[in-house]
């Protein structure tokens, strides 16, 4: 099949009002890049001239300033889904306009296919290239490629000639139930798919022909604080290895993003006693690349490069070294419950709170507030063979304490927490009951700051198998939100 070659603006025109777009990529990465752009134009002029125009957009996760933002400024999303990290869509969901919802990444292909959600009308791939029978090879992310293209009317390709990830990619798509059968990754590494999305050909409508690199990731330097935060786990991690917890071949290892995943990367770098490591993640930053040359990570699965332009060029100039250590899988697969539960993988993800008894919010700041979403770390936290969760003791000069009595919206239960990691230290709440947690937690993770307010509130506690004070739990947010500052916290103003 010859398909035709199409400008950015002529693919827009295929997407209409009211139409559900799905896209490949995750996060930055792996997201087609000119298409919807035209689209935002094309509903700021349907607005100017007073139509309606919005669409439902799907993804692996969230997407960068050309799409989420430009669609976000020009009123053109109705529906938003699994993830959000752009500050522009963030605003406007926090200002109730559009909807959104915050899902496991894990779920977003199968509630599409399962039709949880809206219609998938049109997809749009960002490939390196389709050939004449429809296998098309994505670039830097699996995200929910194949899904959307199997539930999808028509296809657009954007042939993105930047990309080189020829031989990255694993798809795979199971069954739905009642037919779905095990998946069988039995190491980080296997491959057990496709190195293509399989389309049907007579549903594309056209390439549009691109050189473009994802929008950077930046990062944050490495501060004391989140160095210290990577070696309080490397240093948990290796004590577990020398109690014979984790076995000494290491487990695979599951790193989020930011800032806190590069410093427990760096820290186990630079671990002689560390055994050479497999990573079985959603996304991969620098670190990784460097640590892989180093041979001191043999293999690295997962479902977005999140590599710096340098870092992606590293991969690109030397495909031959990384190919065979490499996986690219769609997020269904990167996150399976299934597959996590089965490999073992210890998950290190990042909280923006965690409360007395173990319990993280992840999402919601004072409780309302989305920062980005759930993300990944429920597919992994609750899987885990470990699940550790970190964060700075305090932010915003000490004004915020990450350790509160009640966090103020649940993502984690303590049924799915067991290693909370601050600069202070690490609260092993393995085999302890609500007491011993609260008490760890405090000595060991809290600033000091706050030890003293955290211990006077289980004083104020209700005794029960787990100690609270319904009146009193969320003071902490309540005197920030009034005064500005946890530590003014009177509790005697919360108990009447
Ligand atoms: N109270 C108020 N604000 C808080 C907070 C708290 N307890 N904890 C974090 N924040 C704010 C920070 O101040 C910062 O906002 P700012 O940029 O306006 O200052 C923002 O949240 C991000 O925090 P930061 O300290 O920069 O850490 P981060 O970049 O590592 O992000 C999460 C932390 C929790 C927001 C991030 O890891 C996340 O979105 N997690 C959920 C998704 C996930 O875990 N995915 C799986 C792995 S990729």
């Amino acid at each position: 099949m010859n398909y035709p070659i199409i400008t950015a603006a002529e693919a827009a025109t295929y997407i209409k009002d009211g139409y559900g777009v799905g896209i490949s990529g995750f996060t930055l990465s792996g997201t087609p890049k000119t298409v919807l752009p035209e689209v935002a134009k094309i509903a700021e002029e349907e607005h100017a001239a007073g139509k309606p125009f919005k669409i439902n957009l799907y993804t692996g996760a969230s997407t960068g300033d050309a799409i989420d933002g430009a669609l976000t400024r020009a009123n053109a999303l109705n529906f938003r889904a699994p993830f959000l990290s752009n500050p522009t869509v963030r605003t406007a969901v926090n200002n109730k306009e559009l909807t959104y919802t915050d899902l496991h990444l894990s779920l977003m292909a199968q509630d599409l296919r399962y039709g949880f959600m809206g219609k998938v009308d049109v997809a749009i791939l960002e490939a390196i290239d389709i050939t004449p029978d429809g296998k098309v090879y994505l670039t830097t992310a699996g995200g929910i490629g194949q899904t959307v293209a199997n539930l999808a009317d028509k296809i657009i390709i954007e042939r993105n000639s930047f990309h080189h990830t020829e031989g990255l990619h694993d798809v795979y798509e199971p069954e739905n139930p009642p037919y779905r059968r095990e998946i069988p990754i039995y190491k980080a590494s296997d491959r057990i798919g496709k190195p293509y999305v399989q389309v049907d050909p007579k549903k594309v409508v056209g390439i549009v022909e691109v050189n473009l690199p994802n929008e950077p990731v930046v990062f944050k330097e490495l501060d004391d604080v989140t160095r210290r935060i990577g070696e309080n786990v490397a240093n948990f991690l290796l004590g577990d290895i020398k109690r014979g917890i984790i076995p000494a071949s290491g487990l695979p290892i599951q790193s989020g993003i930011g800032n806190v995943a590069n410093a427990v990367l760096k820290a186990l770098e630079t671990s002689t006693e560390m055994p050479a490591l497999d990573l079985y993640s959603e996304v991969l930053q620098d670190t990784v690349i460097d640590l892989m040359e180093l041979g001191r990570v043999k293999s690295g699965s997962t479902c977005s490069l999140s590599l710096s332009q340098e870092g992606l060029q590293r991969v690109y100039d030397n495909l031959d070294f990384f190919r065979d250590k490499l996986v690219l899988r769609p997020s269904e697969i990167s996150n399976s419950p299934e597959v996590i539960r089965r490999l073992g993988v210890i998950a290190i993800n990042t909280a923006i709170e965690v409360d007395l008894y173990g319990c993280v919010n992840s999402s919601h700041i004072g409780g309302t507030r989305l920062m980005n979403g759930i993300g990944g770390s429920g597919d992994f936290a609750r899987n885990a063979y470990i699940s550790i969760f970190t964060c700075p003791s305090t932010l915003k000069d000490g004004k915020i304490s990450a350790i509160v009595p009640m966090v103020a919206h649940p993502d984690h239960s303590e049924h799915d927490v067991r290693i909370v990691v601050t600069e202070y230290g690490v609260a092993d709440l393995r085999g302890k009951g609500p007491d011993e947690r609260a008490k760890t937690l405090i000595e060991n993770c809290a600033h000091p700051d706050y030890r003293e307010l955290l211990w006077d509130y289980l004083k104020i506690s209700k005794k029960a198998h787990i100690s609270h004070n319904v009146a009193a739990a969320l003071a902490l947010h309540t005197t920030f939100e009034r005064e500005g500052d946890m530590r003014l916290t009177d509790y005697n103003k919360f108990i009447g």
